[in-house]
C-alpha cells in the first residue's frame, strides 16, 4: 500500500483542512505513514500569515527534496495559504514540488494525484471550478471525541496587515442545515466537543439567502440542542461583530464553554484605526465588560501584534495597559510581519526590528504575569475537565482541558474522552495541575 504523510502549518482551519486531505487520500486507497521518511506522498498544508511559516516550509521542502532524490517516485504536494499566495511561482521557487493547490480546491486533490497511479501533471497549479467547503469531504479525525466544524470560509474584513482575505477569498457561510447535520452525525459517532471554525464566526449567516438567513447566536442555540454535544467552542469572533444575541446565547446555552478568544491586536485606538479593525480601545473594553457581566467566570484570550507600522512607544504602552486592564487568561503575541500585497506592507514608518524585538519581550512578560495571576485564582476550585490523553511532560499524569480552555495535568484514572472533576492544586502561566476527584455527571 502506498502511504501518505501530511504536515500542517498554521491555524485551526488548516488543521481542519488537513483532516479532510487525509480523509481524501485514504479514500484513494492510501494509508497514513508514521513519518515523512516512510511516506510516498508528502503533503504540506501551508500557512503564510507571517514570514516564519514561509521559512519553516522551506526547511521542510529541502528535506522532502533530498528524500525524492533517493526515491524519485515520491510525490510532493503543497496546499494551503502559502501555495495560494505563490501559485505558479511556487514551482520555480521549489522545483521538487509536483502539485500545488489552494485552500478552496482540496476536493480536486484526487484528480491531480490520480487514483493509485499518481500520474500527476507536474508543475501546474491546481485550479478547481469554484471554491468548495472542505467540510464536505471525507475526514480522518485526530480524536474520536472532539471535532472541528467549519461554518464559513474566507473573510470580508480588510485588516491592513492580514493576507487571509487574499488567500481564502470572500466570506461564504455554510448553510445551517449542513452544519447541524454534520454535528448531529458527529454526536452519533461519539463526539462530545465541537469547535466551530470561521475567520469571523460572528458574521456567520449574514450572506445566506433570505429564507434561511440567521445569525451566530441562533447557531449556538441549535448546536446546544443536539444530544450528546457537551462542549461547544468557536474561533475566532471579531470584536466588531460580537453582539448582544451571541452573548445571550453563550450565557444561556449549557454546552457553550465559558471562553472567548477575542483578538484585540492593539490597545491603541490610533493603531486599531490604521489596522482597520473598526473598534476603539474603549469599545473593546465595553464589550469585555458586557460579556463578563452576562457570563460569570468567563475566560478571555486574545491575539496581539507589536510593531505595526507607525506604532510609537506610547501606542505600545496602551497595549500593555489593556492587557492589564482586561486580565487576559492567555494571549498569542506576534511581531508584525509585512505580507506582500497587504495595505500595511506599503505603509511608511515600518518599525525597526530591534524595537519590535524589545516590545515583544516586554509584552510577553506582562502577558505571562497576568495569565499566571488569573490561573493562580483557579487553585482550590474543582473544574470539569475533558480528558485528552497522557500529559506531555509526565506520562504518569493525565492531560485535559477545562471548560475555560486551560490545559490541566492531573493524577487520575479516567480514559480519553471522559469528563471528570479535577481539584486544582497548582498553576503556572499556561497550565493547571491537580487531582481527579470524581467522574463528573454531565
Ligand atoms: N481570522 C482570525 C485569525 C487571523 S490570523 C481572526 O481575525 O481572529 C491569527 C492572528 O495572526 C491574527 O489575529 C493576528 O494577531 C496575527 N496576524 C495576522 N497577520 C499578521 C501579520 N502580518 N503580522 C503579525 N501577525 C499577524
Ligand atoms: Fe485577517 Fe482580519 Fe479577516 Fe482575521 S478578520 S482573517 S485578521 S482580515
Ligand atoms: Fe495561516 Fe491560512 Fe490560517 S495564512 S493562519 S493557515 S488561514
Amino acid at each position: 500500500m502506498r502511504r501518505y504523510h501530511v504536515t500542517t502549518f498554521g491555524c485551526q482551519m488548516n488543521a481542519h483542512d488537513s483532516e479532510r486531505i487525509k480523509g481524501l487520500l485514504e479514500e484513494l486507497g492510501l494509508g497514513e505513514a508514521p513519518s515523512q521518511e516512510e511516506a510516498d506522498v508528502l503533503v504540506f498544508n501551508t500557512c503564510t500569515i507571517r514570514e516564519k511559516p514561509d521559512t519553516r516550509l522551506a526547511a521542510h521542502l529541502a528535506r522532502a527534496a533530498a528524500q525524492k532524490r533517493q526515491r524519485p517516485d515520491t510525490v510532493i504536494a503543497v496546499g494551503g495559504c502559502y501555495a495560494e499566495a505563490q501559485r505558479e511561482r511556487l514551482f520555480s521557487l521549489y522545483p521538487e514540488v509536483d502539485v500545488a493547490f489552494g485552500p478552496g480546491t482540496i476536493a480536486h486533490l484526487g484528480e491531480w494525484l490520480g487514483a493509485g497511479g499518481f500520474g500527476v501533471p507536474r508543475g501546474r497549479f491546481g485550479t478547481g471550478d469554484e471554491r468548495r467547503f472542505a467540510a464536505t469531504l471525507p475526514t480522518h479525525r485526530e480524536r474520536p471525541f472532539q471535532a472541528w466544524v467549519q461554518i464559513s470560509m474566507g473573510c470580508n474584513s480588510t485588516c491592513a496587515y492580514c493576507i487571509v482575505p487574499r488567500v481564502r477569498g470572500r466570506e461564504v457561510s455554510r448553510r445551517p442545515g449542513d452544519v447541524l447535520a454534520e454535528i448531529t452525525r458527529l454526536a452519533d459517532e461519539g463526539v462530545r466537543e465541537v469547535t466551530l471554525l470561521g475567520q469571523n464566526v460572528n458574521s456567520w449567516g449574514r450572506d445566506l439567502l433570505p429564507e434561511i438567513r440567521t445569525d451566530f447566536g441562533e447557531l449556538l442555540r441549535a448546536v446546544d440542542a443536539i444530544d450528546g454535544i457537551e462542549r461547544i467552542r468557536f474561533t475566532s469572533p471579531h470584536p466588531k461583530d460580537f453582539r448582544r444575541p451571541v452573548i445571550e446565547a453563550m450565557a444561556e446555552c449549557d454546552a457553550v464553554c465559558e471562553h472567548a478568544h477575542l483578538p484585540l491586536q492593539s490597545g491603541s485606538t490610533r493603531i486599531l484605526k490604521a489596522m482597520r479593525r473598526t473598534y476603539s480601545r474603549e469599545r473593546y473594553l465595553r464589550l469585555v465588560e458586557e460579556m463578563r457581566a452576562a457570563i460569570p467566570d468567563l475566560a478571555l484570550t486574545t491575539d496581539l501584534i507589536v510593531g505595526f507600522p507607525g506604532e510609537t512607544e506610547d501606542d505600545f504602552r496602551e497595549t500593555l495597559e489593556v492587557v492589564e486592564e482586561v486580565g487576559f487568561d492567555g494571549a498569542f503575541t506576534f511581531v508584525y510581519s509585512p505580507r506582500a500585497g497587504t495595505e500595511a506592507a506599503a505603509m511608511p514608518d515600518q518599525v525597526p526590528d530591534e524595537v519590535k524585538r524589545d516590545r515583544i519581550e516586554r509584552l510577553v512578560e506582562v502577558v505571562q504575569r497576568v495569565a499566571a495571576e488569573r490561573n493562580a485564582q483557579r487553585v482550590g476550585r474543582v473544574e470539569q475537565v475533558l480528558v485528552e490523553g497522557p500529559s506531555r511532560t509526565d506520562p504518569t499524569l493525565l492531560r485535559g482541558r477545562t471548560r475555560r480552555n486551560t490545559t490541566v495535568n492531573f493524577t487520575g484514572d479516567a480514559a480519553p474522552g471522559e469528563l471528570v472533576d479535577v481539584l486544582i492544586e497548582r498553576s503556572t502561566s499556561t497550565t493547571l495541575g491537580g487531582s481527579q476527584v470524581a467522574v463528573a455527571v454531565a
